[in-house]
């Protein structure tokens, strides 16, 4: 059995209640950090850990934490990012239903680092439920005394509010969170400044995934350098994996960075294999934003070398042969599956999805949506393919925001890796007007 950092609890009975949760070691790491650290030496504990943000981008935590102006004079925040919506990914979903109070201490304990007073938990309006769970779990800490004026009696005040989203994906974006947390419309922001200078109310924040605040509990808990024993190289600690699509074992998966890919695909511990005895076609890894590879190079870098659950081996090769950790959204796709309808989709997503700020994004997540639809129903013309790859390199670093890329990467990729599967839509259109055609075509 793999390390579990974050959710060796998770089924314990009880877990979500704060009296269940305190008796299996909860809040340890606030106590240890209020009563015998000071707030930078929580900071130096996660970067000694090499704690890498779980959202997708996987920046050190420790270094975005250390970037924050500590020097001006406004008040400081921080903002926990629960506002999941990468297609494929529902791993902080899990943890916050299953057991809220990990997040809600991890707060606290981030919250005492960066010095601020005030912190927000902003999630997507769609997990309304879990919004109860958490505001219940905040009840709790505050009548414990963990939340609230003189925390534990040593002076630091703390305020935490859940703030819930409208529903728009670019309000996961964390420039376009902190406008909608301001009560505005969720437009994405030039970057720099960073939020560490200018977040919300143009004070110094850190914007941090729930994933990256629940892992702060076990540094403290165990040291940074400890913590950073766990996993390999620059990829320390554990990962949570949502995995689906034709797995004999969809489901989330806590796993130790390092693992083997192919340990992770078909081992019983995991995803147990592709399903129906069938063949593995090709795996998106890290949420719908990021490459999708074909199944020889995902178990295998172009130079041969296993591919290990890891920011660095996933990213081996770069994105001609190589993809992106991402979110750990892990979705795998076995011989049957449609790539140009898998695309499609997602084009359809991000057309939605854009906010139209920039017209590279706005105009051309609309034109491959349109291309790719016609090609999928049979009406592609000789040149589509050309003209998506098109579309997508002008897109692809021309965006205020990386929703753009986040289009723009698996079009690339997918024609980049299956352009034959392309060409057949546009050859045989009558063949592929049968929905089920990759059911019953090669
Ligand atoms: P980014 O690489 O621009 O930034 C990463 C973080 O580091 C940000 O918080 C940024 O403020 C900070 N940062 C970077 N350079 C800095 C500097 N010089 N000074 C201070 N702070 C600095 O990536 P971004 O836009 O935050 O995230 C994109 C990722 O999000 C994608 O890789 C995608 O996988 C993921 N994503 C995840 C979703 C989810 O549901 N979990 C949804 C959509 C995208
Ligand atoms: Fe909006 Fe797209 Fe531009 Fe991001 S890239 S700011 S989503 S138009």
């Amino acid at each position: 059995m793999g390390k579990k950092l974050l959710t060796e609890n998770i089924n314990v009975p009880g877990i979500e209640t704060f009296e269940v949760y305190r008796k299996n070691g909860g809040y340890a790491s606030v106590e240890k950090a209020l009563k015998t650290m000071t707030p930078d030496e929580v900071t130096e504990e996660v970067k000694k850990s090499g704690l890498r943000g779980r959202g997708g981008a996987g920046f050190p935590a420790g270094m975005k934490w250390s970037f924050l102006d500590r020097k001006s004079e406004k008040p400081r925040y921080l903002v926990c990012n629960a506002d999941e919506s990468e297609p494929g990914t529902f791993k902080d979903r899990y943890l916050m239903e299953k057991m809220p109070h990990l997040l809600v201490e991890g707060m606290i304990t981030g919250s005492y680092a960066l010095g601020a007073k005030t912190s927000y938990i902003y999630i997507r309006g769609e997990y309304m439920y879990i919004v109860r769970i958490l505001e219940k779990a905040i009840d709790e800490a505050y009548a414990a005394g963990f939340l609230g004026q003189n925390i534990l009696g040593t002076g630091y005040s703390l305020d935490l509010y859940v703030h819930p989203g409208a529903g728009a994906y670019i309000c996961g974006e964390e420039t376009a969170l902190l406008e909608s947390l301001e009560g505005k419309r969720g437009n994405p922001r030039l970057k720099p400044p960073f939020p560490a200078v200018a977040g919300l109310y143009a004070a110094p924040t850190v914007v941090n995934n729930v994933e990256t605040i629940a892992a702060v509990v076990p540094i403290v808990n165990l040291g940074g350098d400890e913590y950073a024993k766990t996993g390999i190289g620059k990829s320390t600690g554990t990962k949570l994996i949502s995995a689906s699509g034709h797995i004999n074992k969809p489901g989330i998966y806590e796993i130790e960075l390092g693992l083997p890919v192919e340990e992770f695909i078909y081992s019983d511990e995991y995803c147990g294999g592709i399903w129906k005895g069938r063949k593995m076609k090709a795996v998106v890894a890290g949420g719908s934003s990021v490459p999708i590879l074909p199944a020889d190079l995902i178990l295998k870098t172009a130079k041969g070398e296993q591919r290990l659950m890891t920011y660095e081996s996933l990213a081996d090769g770069g994105f001609v042969s190589g993809t992106m950790l991402g979110s750990g959204g892990f979705i795998v796709y076995d011989e049957t599956a449609c790539i140009v309808r898998n695309l499609w989709t997602f084009a359809r997503f991000y057309h939605h999805e854009s906010c139209g700020q920039c017209s590279p994004c706005r105009e051309g997540t609309g034109w491959m949506e349109k291309v790719l639809h016609r090609i999928e129903h049979g009406h592609g013309h000789s040149g589509d393919i050309d003209l998506l790859v098109d579309v997508a390199k002008k897109i692809e670093g021309n965006t205020i925001c990386p929703l753009g890329d986040a289009a723009a990467w698996p079009v690339a990729s997918a024609i980049r890796h299956f352009r034959e599967e392309f060409e057949y839509h546009v050859k045989y259109p009558e063949k592929v007007k049968n929905p089920k055609h990759f059911e019953v075509e090669p």
